[in-house]
């Protein structure tokens, strides 16, 4: 549980500096789970040490394996082999994390024995029927609660059997799911998407050693596969990112250069959306980092204009809509979402949530089942309230840099979740942050 915590956000000085993002969270907790089945040991290098991802290391012990931290941001997992988990002493605590749950799910569904999977308050309001009915259909036994929430309580020592599933949402954790569950069944697996999400799972099985066949919206893979231990090196989070790069657009002055931040494809819908608000982002010292496109982000201020988001755009940036938000806010005229109801289910209802705490800083936003239209204005001082969402807070924290008064943001403790030291950094590059 956490305590909850405030900060104070006004506006400081033009943001400068250069910037280390910690890694990503969605590549850590991939990194994590493939080690621990892999035959032999693994180190992983950039891990994030943020909670969701720490909570899943931490399952992986309770699971029976042996995770050494030589130095932070560095793990050593000896893997215990497909087939080599132990049953768990009591319930396994996925604390604020969706991803964490869902691609366990279908790992634990493939096990000899049992396990529950809870979550903290945010988690145990997500919906879990996305994975656990194609579970299902795999021959999984998995219990949730009336609504469809966690806890899971996964009924082990059922045999799997592949299946060709076509997902509903576009959902990178509901295909990974799938596929950890498909490393046991019999036969094929294939995951086919409505729109092609983040492949993390599908490249890292390929990097531990699995034969696995994948393109934009469609992977398969056969059961019955083992994992050879390989070493990952976490590139740092797009998503963490974002926050800077809307921050140096609209704080006048401002130039931030963000140090080798990955720039996978299906993340970077943000720098395509603000680039066509007439952001100034600039890539330099192009490389690969454990298999994944990196560049320095150089962000320089640049006057926003309000955009129609393509809606095409929205699954490669569904985790920045806080941000863009933001950015929406100090552009000159109105931008337009749609097509986005999935962040109704995210860590809070972030179209709501956000609607909120602009309208409290004196914009008016319009929200529709789907999406909202922000139109900009001067923004005010005053409360908003994250609904304990780590990305709510931090796009608050942006606003603020921006806003006429202090603003007070509520129940920020959660920031720790996927973007430990946040305010540090922040207040390094020239944030009002108390
Ligand atoms: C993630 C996938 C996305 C994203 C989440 C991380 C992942 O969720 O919002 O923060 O690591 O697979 P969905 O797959 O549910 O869209």
């Amino acid at each position: 549980m956490h305590e909850p915590q405030a900060w104070t956000a006004r506006a400081g000085s033009p943001l400068r500096g250069t910037l280390a993002i910690p890694g990503d969270k969605s590549v850590s907790h991939r990194a994590v789970m493939l080690a621990a089945l892999a035959d032999g040991t693994s180190t992983i290098d950039g891990f994030l040490e943020g909670e969701d991802t720490r909570a899943t290391a931490a399952i992986f012990a309770r699971l029976g394996v042996r995770i050494e931290t030589p130095s932070p941001s560095r793990r050593v997992v000896h893997g215990v082999g497909i087939d080599g988990l132990k049953a768990p002493d009591g319930p396994l605590d996925c604390g604020n994390a969706g991803t964490g749950m869902r691609l366990l799910a279908g790992l634990l569904a493939a096990q000899r024995f049992d396990s529950v999977l809870v979550g903290d308050a945010s988690l145990s309001k997500r919906p879990m029927r996305r994975v656990t009915v194609p579970l299902a259909a795999m021959g999984a036994r998995i219990d949730t609660e009336d609504g469809g929430t966690p806890p899971l309580r996964i009924h082990g020592g059922h045999a799997l059997v592949g299946i060709d599933h076509t997902l509903e949402v576009a959902s990178a954790q509901v295909k990974s799911a799938l596929l950890l569950a498909g490393l046991y069944a019999r036969g094929e697996t294939v995951v086919r998407e409505p729109h092609p999400t983040r492949d993390y799972t599908e490249r890292m099985l390929a990097a531990f050693g699995v034969d696995i066949a994948f393109a934009p919206g469609i992977a398969r893979l056969r059961g019955g596969q083992r994992l050879r231990a390989t070493d990952v090196a976490v590139p740092a989070d797009f998503s963490s990112a974002a926050f800077f790069l809307v921050a140096a657009s609209i704080v006048p002055g401002s130039e931030l250069r963000l140090r080798q931040v990955g720039l996978n494809p299906r993340r970077t819908g943000l720098l395509q959306v603000l680039r066509m608000m007439g952001a100034d982002i600039r890539e330099e010292h192009p490389a690969t980092h454990g298999g994944e496109p990196v560049a320095d982000l150089v962000a320089r201020h640049a006057p926003l204009r309000g955009i129609e988001v393509p809606e095409a755009l929205v699954p490669d940036m569904i985790d920045e809509f806080p941000a863009l938000f933001v950015a929406a806010a100090c552009a000159d005229g109105p931008t337009v979402v749609r097509g986005a109801a999935e962040l109704r289910v995210k860590e809070s209802d972030r179209l709501a949530v956000m609607a909120a705490g602009l309208r409290g800083l004196g914009l008016r936003v319009d929200e529709t089942a789907d999406g909202a239209t922000i139109h900009p204005g001067t923004l005010q001082g005053g409360a908003v309230d994250s609904h304990g969402d780590h990305r709510i807070a931090m796009a608050f924290a942006v606003a603020a840099q921006r806003a006429a008064g202090a603003v007070r943001i509520d129940d920020v403790a959660n920031v720790a979740t996927s973007f430990p030291g946040f305010d540090v950094l922040a207040r390094q590059a020239g944030f009002g942050l108390a």
